[in-house]
């Protein structure tokens, strides 16, 4: 079975399109979503509107959880103070622009969806089994990789909310981080699409990185009142 994966959209339709073409390009025979569906760039209802429309299923992230259910913060962690600043007005601004309808989408996504392919049980979440806005980056221990699978029966786990792709085998199960469709922060600004090809003797992963129009997408976010930093950090992939 050959299916792909769009981690952390965060409101990039133009990323989305692309996304979704070249999944279709490439034979992914389902699309799943790890959530984080707004934020940072403006078009969050349209994102909802095309997975809707498209039939791709997914996940709750962080994002959608505050922003369904009006929270203070996004529950994402800020390196800087301009950063939590520049957070801070992305998720205000979010929360002010998303449509009733997009709220219940979000407050509607699963935490986690499994199945099985090629004998292989699939595990999909938004960054970790029990809590949705740990970071888990390609460098934790080990023992970090091994503590998370206990906590369910997976062979197989995929999820995103680092922005930072990576698989990774530990104690013959595999891991692997989606990276981001919608805001990349590994240098490379184009869309990142994890195609999983499953089959009876292996697991692959390939992060497709798929080209395109980064500075109309960065000019949306200026135009439509975000702050210009998140522009940027687009086209910088940081
Ligand atoms: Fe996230």
């Amino acid at each position: 079975m050959k299916f792909a994966i769009f981690g952390d959209i965060h409101g990039n339709i133009e990323a989305l399109q692309a996304a979704y073409d070249a999944a279709g390009r490439a034979g992914a025979e389902k699309i799943y979503h790890l959530g984080d569906l707004g934020g940072y760039s403006p078009f969050v209802n349209e994102v909802v509107s095309f997975l809707t429309e498209h039939g791709i299923e997914g996940v709750q992230g962080n994002y959608d959880e505050a922003v369904a259910n009006d929270r203070e913060h996004c529950g994402c962690k800020a390196e800087e103070p301009l950063q939590e600043e520049m957070a801070h007005r992305s998720f205000a601004w979010t929360k002010s622009h998303v449509l009733p309808a997009t709220k219940a989408f979000m407050k509607n996504l699963p935490v986690e969806i499994t199945f099985t392919a090629e004998g292989r049980k699939i595990w999909l979440f938004h960054a970790t089994p029990k809590k949705n806005n740990l970071y888990w980056f390609e460098d934790r221990p080990g023992k970090f990789f091994r503590e998370m699978a206990e906590k369910g029966d997976a062979d197989i786990m995929v999820y995103g909310h680092t922005h930072k792709p990576y698989r990774k085998e530990v104690g013959g199960k595999v891991f692997i981080n989606a990276g981001s469709v919608g805001k990349p922060k590994d240098g490379d600004p184009r869309a990142c699409v994890a195609l999983i090809d499953i089959t009876p003797q292996d697991v692959k992963a390939e992060f497709m990185r798929v080209p395109y129009d980064v500075e109309k997408a960065a000019e949306a976010i200026v135009a439509h009142g975000l702050p210009p930093y998140f522009a940027e950090r687009l086209k910088e992939a940081r």
